[in-house]
């Protein structure tokens, strides 16, 4: 039944059984076998039914035959975004002479979350996904070999808890590597107070997940003009993150027709990215924004280099999360 790491060109029955209990994680009922019919059918693989009955036992029996066992997934969308080395980092960890033998199976179930696996100790599984860096790989298998140890799943998962997948979470659906924007998801409204003079503006922003892999950000600046009337200034954010990169991208749309790309840096739970100086400051300013969670809200600070290397605040504005 163990697979190697080779990606199947044609996918036996044996091994689609395997992928099929493991997404069912171990126990399924006649009418979950329906997918799995169709698929075989429109893959045009042979089958009969007693036979795919008696496959399934049979791969029931070895996912169950140790007492621990860590089944990697290698389904197309896994291999895509698994990092370069990894079959060797996962058998250098487990395998048939280690404490916990390791299997490749086919497609797991949730693609979208690949790079997937599953551990399994005793009768409880649990599952991992998103590991797309050595770094990442390194805190889940420093945990595992810890379960395996302890005999139990029931652990501090620790640092690995993100790339812990939870089936009853709706946010274990998110990119684990922007969960740490949690604090801008939802409806904020602030008042931005310039340091150095007497006036003062609003904000408002609102943060959402969106598909799975990016966080959205409507945000409107509202500045008071001489004349008693306001202007207001809108703008679309969409942050994003490539695994490789130590980064998060993110590109703003504003109402002038303007494209304005950054690059965000993160030092723990705070957002720094370089942003444009008012005009006044002249070529040699420079500006950064910090941006972090404060209590029940977040807090957005503008700071300038007036050309002297000394970055001082410009404005500040605290937001309050709303409850909508
Ligand atoms: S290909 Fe790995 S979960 Fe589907």
């Amino acid at each position: 039944m163990s697979s190697s790491y080779k990606e199947e060109t044609s996918l036996s029955l044996e091994e689609l059984a395997l992928g099929f209990v493991l997404r069912m994680q171990g126990y399924w009922t006649e009418e979950s076998l329906d997918p799995m019919i169709e698929y075989l059918n429109k893959k045009k693989i042979p089958f009969h039914r007693d036979q795919l009955v008696e496959k399934l036992g049979q791969a029931k029996r070895f996912f169950n035959k140790d007492p621990n066992h860590l089944f990697v997934c290698k389904g197309r969308p896994c291999l895509k975004r698994q990092f370069e080395g990894f079959p060797k980092a996962v058998l250098q960890e487990f395998g048939p002479d280690k404490a916990c033998p390791v299997t490749f199976t086919q497609c797991q179930g949730p693609c979208k979350q690949a790079p997937f696996a599953t551990l399994r100790i005793g009768t409880e599984t649990r599952q991992f996904s998103q590991f797309s860096n050595p770094s990442d790989w390194t805190l889940i298998s420093k945990q595992i070999q810890n379960a395996v140890v302890q005999n139990t799943l029931v652990i501090d998962w620790g640092s690995a808890s993100p790339f812990v997948f939870n089936f009853t979470d709706p946010t274990a659906s998110q990119d684990v590597h922007l969960k740490s924007l949690q604090f801008l998801v939802g409806h904020f409204k602030g008042q931005g107070r310039f340091i150095d003079f007497d006036k003062t503006f609003d904000k408002e922003i609102i943060g959402a997940w969106e598909l799975g892999g990016f966080l959205s950000i409507r945000m409107t600046a509202t500045y008071p003009m001489q004349n008693g009337r306001q202007d207001t200034h809108r703008v679309m954010v969409i942050l994003g993150k490539d695994p490789a990169e130590a980064h998060i991208s993110a590109r703003a749309y504003t109402d002038h027709g303007m494209t304005i790309d950054f690059t965000i840096q993160q030092n723990g739970s705070e957002l720094e990215f370089e942003d444009t100086p008012p005009g006044r400051f002249g070529k040699k300013a420079r500006a950064r924004k910090r941006i972090y969670p404060v209590n029940d809200g977040l807090k957005e600070v503008l700071e300038i280099d007036r050309g002297d290397g000394e970055f001082k605040p410009y404005y500040e504005v605290i937001f309050a999360k709303t409850k909508l």
